[in-house]
């Protein structure tokens, strides 16, 4: 790596999930605005929902997500009820638009128990007209039993997507998460015996003590146990924004130049093995449904990362949940008190949003153009002094290729295709967002 290549993967980029990103949202989009964009929603629209459990039984050190630690029952009953409450507000505000996917997250959602799991299952399909292609959950191996991967047989997963993070015990230990190889490879069987065979591992690079051999051993592990698809998360240390992150030894990080190798390393295994690169972190197998969208260019990026859901409208369910319409994004309440408040009192949760206005359309198609396919046609829309100037170091290094009409990383760039999306983001520099490392 070139030591300009280690200086931009030092820089700091939105992960672009959205356009506009989550830190412009504000509190001009309220219960009411939403209420408006869900009612004018035509019949003919598909739905995606999104249903987030901010619980987990332990916590990770490392961890991004939002999430916290439960050990009683009863705030998850609780919460359990307040999801139930706001898909029977959401309905009493859709038409029989048909839900075409359904995601469960969090956290981890299978702490919601089986019981709860088919109840709110069943809610869905009283209040939607749910038709779903792919119904997908979250789940930590370390907690995947019989009567769970029973429950999720019953109400109609077909894929779930598994934290496996790192396999190397020394780096178990750093991050404070210990899951030996043979309780994932249960959870797999498990799953698998019940009929759920599209599976996803989560894996991690730029973990403390972890090096490109532990990674290496890790994904042939990993492979041993056949997932269709792959993800393959840079670890994002942001201590200022998730304190408990202070757990993590910085000083045991590896530094820009070595996650950058570590990355390529895994890449080039994972190739190596037969998987397919989708965008900036994921694999598929060659005839998986991800792998066959970004082929044909129809591969999303939405809250979940990459996706192959085309619905016309996400719809977030629970705690901090992101809703995506035609008209803008909207989110729910982080806290679970204040999210409780509003469902409990017959309203929306929302507290936060954006309107699109047509330049957010047009920038928005491009960086999710960019992060799904490396390019962009840029159509209409005029490059601009700032853009050129913001691409322009990463042009002289033959990272990017720009001119009237197309957008495009070169092979060497798309590492830091992050920061090519950022200088199509007019919103970045304004408010005091800090984000993680490009790379
Ligand atoms: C909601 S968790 C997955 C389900 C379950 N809670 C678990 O951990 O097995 C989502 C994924 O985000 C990734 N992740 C969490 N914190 C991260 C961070 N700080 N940086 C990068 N990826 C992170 C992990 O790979 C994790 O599997
Ligand atoms: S990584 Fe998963 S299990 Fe660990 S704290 Fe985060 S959400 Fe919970």
């Amino acid at each position: 790596m070139t030591s300009k290549a280690c200086i931009f993967a030092e820089q700091a980029a939105p992960r672009y999930t959205s356009y506009p990103t989550a830190p412009h949202f504000t509190a001009a989009v309220g219960p009411e605005t939403y209420a408006g964009w869900l009612e004018e929603l035509p019949d003919e629209a598909t739905l995606s929902l999104y249903l987030h459990v901010p619980f987990c039984a332990e916590l990770c050190h490392y961890c991004g997500c939002h999430t916290k630690v439960v050990r009683r029952r009863e705030p998850i009953e609780a919460y359990a009820g307040l999801l139930e409450r706001e898909v029977d507000l959401l309905a009493a505000r859709t038409a029989q638009q048909t839900v075409t996917s359904i995601h469960w997250g969090g956290g981890t959602p299978s702490m919601l128990g089986p019981d709860r799991l088919i109840a709110l299952s069943d809610r869905l399909a009283a209040a939607f007209n749910c038709a779903p292609a792919e119904h997908a959950i979250e789940l930590d191996p370390r907690h995947i039993d019989r009567p769970l991967v029973q429950a999720l047989g019953k109400i109609g997963v077909t894929r779930a997507s598994l934290g496996v993070q790192e396999f190397a015990p020394h780096v178990q230990h750093a991050i404070g998460r210990i899951q030996p190889f043979e309780q994932v490879a249960a959870g797999v069987g498990m799953l698998r015996e019940a009929g759920i065979g599209n599976l996803n591992f989560d894996l991690m690079y730029g973990l403390p003590h972890q090096s490109a051999d532990d990674i290496g051993r890790s994904i042939s592990l990993a492979h041993q146990l056949t997932p269709s698809r792959i993800a393959l998360f840079g670890y994002a240390h942001v201590p200022w924004l998730k304190t408990h992150q202070r757990l993590v030894d910085a000083a045991a990080l590896p530094g820009a130049s070595e996650r950058l190798a570590q990355a390529e390393a895994a890449r080039e295994m994972l190739v190596s093995l037969g998987y397919v690169p989708i965008g900036l972190d994921h694999f598929a197998r060659p005839g998986d449904g991800l792998a066959l969208a970004a082929a044909a260019g129809r591969l999303r990026r939405n809250f979940q990362g990459y996706t192959t859901d085309n619905a016309d409208a996400l719809l977030g369910i629970g705690a901090s949940a992101i809703g995506g319409l035609p008209r803008g994004f909207v989110q729910n309440a982080p806290d679970i008190a204040g999210y409780a408040r509003s469902v409990e009192n017959g309203r929306l949760a929302t507290v936060r949003g954006i309107a699109f206005t047509a330049d957010d359309r047009q920038r928005g198609r491009i960086i999710e153009r960019l992060m799904c396919d490396f390019a962009a046609e840029l159509d209409d829309f005029g490059v601009d002094s700032a853009v050129a100037e913001a691409l322009a170091p990463l042009a002289a290094e033959g990272l990017v290729t720009i001119d009237n009409r197309r957008v495009a990383m070169t092979q060497a760039g798309r590492p830091f295709v992050r920061l090519a999306a950022a200088a199509f983001d007019t919103y970045l520099g304004k408010g005091a967002a800090r984000h993680s490392r490009a790379v």
